[in-house]
């Protein structure tokens, strides 16, 4: 069997890590969510008080950050260090002030070159905004996956009162809307789909489903 390179795209809560971690499984290929990486440097920026536009300084943070994932039963997992992170970047503080991190340019040529390396391989799912586009241009197969805004607020607003998490519906349609905008807009890599990738909207879909037509297509290019 070939290892390819999927690329994996869309807006926040369209279910990628869902769908890319059980697609990597069944495929015994690796699975990198590059969001955790746009996070984790957000966090540190977060706890060192540095200015979030300030591309300079996050650039000289991301040269003394020693950022590791590695694969772990759940999914990745994420370290600083030897400090494990992979639940401190999932806070609603780091979610809402990661589009300002990822948005500066020293910050994704960063990042860019770390995940070209996790995937020169192949045998990768990797999942994020701009892995079509500009991570990966020569992937083998792209999926932009998305669903409409209220359908990825109630995925969110469900998985959160699983987790016995207080949440708010309207609050979290909100929160998606903005980041997507903040996402599409910005002058750096944006969120768009790649010309190659293919369009799948899962508003009707449930994961079972959406794994399945993907691996469909991955049988397609195999
Ligand atoms: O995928 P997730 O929602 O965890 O991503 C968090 C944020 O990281 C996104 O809202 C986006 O600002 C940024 N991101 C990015 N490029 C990627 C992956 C994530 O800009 N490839």
């Amino acid at each position: 069997m070939k290892n390819i390179q999927i690329a994996l795209d869309g807006p926040a809560g369209a279910g990628k890590s869902t769908i890319a971690k059980q697609l990597a499984a069944q495929l015994d290929y690796v699975y990198i969510d590059t969001g955790a990486m746009y996070r984790a440097i957000t966090l540190a920026a977060l706890e060192q008080n540095l200015n979030l536009e300030d591309g300079q300084a996050l650039g000289e943070l991301m040269k003394s950050l020693d950022l590791r994932l590695t694969p772990g039963d759940q999914g990745q997992r994420v370290f600083i260090g030897e400090r494990e992170v992979t639940e401190a970047i999932r806070t609603n503080e780091v979610t809402n002030n990661v589009s300002f991190v990822a948005r500066q340019a020293e910050v994704r040529t960063a990042l860019v070159v770390a995940q070209r390396k996790l995937a020169e391989r192949g045998g990768i799912v990797m999942d994020g905004r701009d892995i079509g586009t500009v991570v990966l241009p020569n992937a083998e197969l792209k999926v932009f996956l998305t669903a409409s805004v209220e359908e990825r607020a109630s995925r969110r607003h469900r998985e959160n009162i699983a987790r016995g998490m207080d949440s708010d519906l309207p609050s979290l349609q909100a929160d998606i809307a903005l980041r997507d905008k903040r996402d599409s807009e910005r002058t750096v890599s944006p969120l768009k789909q790649a010309e190659d990738a293919i369009y799948l909207d899962t508003t009707e879909m449930n994961i079972d489903q959406v794994v399945t037509r993907l691996t469909e297509l991955v049988e397609g290019v195999l």
